[in-house]
């Protein structure tokens, strides 16, 4: 945990920014697996974890704007439980940790919650992402589990939102952690991207760096050499010479922050002609997605700078013609890579995505694109100091994709058809950096990660 002056001075923000009433959220409990003992891996909450910092199972947080009390629900273990798992500290000692000096047993918490409703008082909660949350929050307040998203607290996501969007110093320096080590992650899989080695081999291997750190994944690891697939979960190829792998992988540090990176890495370490042509062109666009960062610019203009710089690539390759800004605009960016520039990261890897997408990527005064590809950009508003999200260009050869966009006729006056067939073999190529908006700039963050066709060559060597 961090200090708990850091969880008070959130809480007490937060408090400043509500009008009245309760807050409530919900900390995570054991999910069953395959039989009720048998649980999935325990994950808090992030919105928890965020104010209330202890990452333990059967916990919710109050935070009483009226009365300015904060409060935590949970239950003291039994000697029944500490037998099986150990002493542990008291539910006092916790709150302690975060700062707060009330507690209750979580039995209590539904009578709290009605004679604050009883006093007419509005509680306010976030919208659940687990079915258990669902029924814990019809039980609690009366609310049956279908119409629960109509009385979540728009004011509250959007306080939140402000709140966790805006990274301290010390968030910083955990996502910072865990990209040293997907740094770790990444240069294992450089040199194991070898001929002849099953995708399994390298996704487990990465998969217990990340362990070995103390870590966890931020995301199922997306490891495969049918990188068109943009999210390929499965790793069952064996890796063969003239494809690239692509490797989307990133950890997840004891205080929960993500890191998001992904490289691509010709099997067997070297690039051919084609491999490097394509390569140098998602490498200008990430490095153009980076450059352009200003605080104050729409980050959609990022996207279409970044896109404009691939496909201006792809023009020399004789992929595309005509007017390049103009071929982004109607939507041929899109074919080559269909998904956005990028996310805001943080404790979730997609940050508060559970908060609403638009909500978190988009602002009052940008409304989200229809255009291909760039009505797939998740983080499109406007840049603050603070922020951190990924740059995350890709272009792809997907044949179903082409086979639809060539029938339909689909943007053919920027397309060309005929050379991109010879590519259909091609795979995919995506190229991906976490990035601070500071002062005057982008920061990458964590230790650089070899990019380079250069630098990827010589660590596969
Ligand atoms: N790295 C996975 C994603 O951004 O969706
Ligand atoms: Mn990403």
């Amino acid at each position: 945990m961090f200090n708990k002056e850091v969880y008070t001075k959130r809480r007490n923000k937060l408090q400043t920014m509500l009008s009245s009433g309760v807050v409530l959220i919900l900390g995570n409990n054991e999910v069953s697996y395959n039989y009720p003992d048998n649980t999935y891996r325990w994950r808090q909450d992030s919105n928890f974890s965020y104010f209330f910092g202890l990452n333990l199972q059967g916990l919710a947080g109050i935070i009483d704007i009226d009365n300015n009390e904060h409060i935590i629900f949970g239950t003291e273990l039994t000697v029944d439980d500490i037998v099986w798992m150990g002493s542990q500290p008291t539910l006092k000692e916790n709150a302690a940790k975060a700062g707060i000096n009330i507690t209750r047993e979580y039995s209590t918490l539904q009578t709290y919650l009605n004679e604050a409703v009883n006093k007419g008082r509005k509680i306010h909660f976030l919208p659940p992402y687990r079915g258990e949350h669902y029924l814990e929050l019809e039980k609690l307040l009366g609310i049956n589990y279908c119409a629960v998203n109509r009385y979540v607290s728009k004011e509250l996501v959007k306080a939140v939102i402000s709140l966790r969007e805006i990274k301290e110093d010390v968030e910083i320096e955990e996502i910072e952690k865990a990209v040293l080590t997907a740094y770790d992650m990444h240069t294992t899989a450089m040199k194991m991207a070898k001929t002849g080695v099953y995708e399994y081999e390298i996704a487990g291997t990465i998969e217990g760096i990340a362990l070995k750190h103390n870590n966890f994944i931020s995301f199922p690891v997306i490891l495969s050499i049918n990188g068109q697939t943009l999210h390929n979960h499965s790793h069952s190829n064996l890796l063969k010479e003239g494809r690239m792998l692509v490797v989307d992988a990133g950890a997840e540090t004891e205080l929960l922050y993500a890191s998001d990176i992904t490289r691509s890495i010709p099997v067997g370490g070297k690039f051919n002609s084609r491999q490097k042509d394509i390569y140098e062109a998602v490498l200008a666009a990430n490095m153009k997605g980076i450059e352009n960062i200003r605080i104050g610019q729409n980050n959609v203009d990022n996207h279409i700078a970044a896109v404009t710089t691939l496909l201006e690539h792809l023009k020399e390759l004789k992929m595309v013609k005509g007017n390049v800004h103009d071929a982004v605009m109607n939507g041929a960016g899109g074919f080559f890579m269909p998904h956005g520039l990028g996310h805001q990261m943080g404790m979730d890897v997609h940050d508060m995505e559970g908060l609403g997408e638009n909500l978190v990527g988009y602002d009052k005064n940008l409304e989200r694109s229809t255009i291909p590809g760039i009505r797939s950009l998740r983080m499109g508003k406007k840049l603050k100091k603070g922020h951190v999200f990924t740059v995350e260009p890709g272009c792809y050869f997907i044949p179903e994709l082409f086979n639809q966009w060539k029938s339909q006729g689909m943007c053919t006056e920027f397309i060309n058809y005929d050379v991109v067939e010879k590519y259909l073999d091609f795979g995919g190529i995506r190229i991906e950096d976490d990035v601070l908006v500071t002062d005057d700039k982008a920061r990458v963050l964590g230790k650089p990660i070899p990019k380079t066709v250069k630098e990827i060559e010589n660590i596969c060597d």
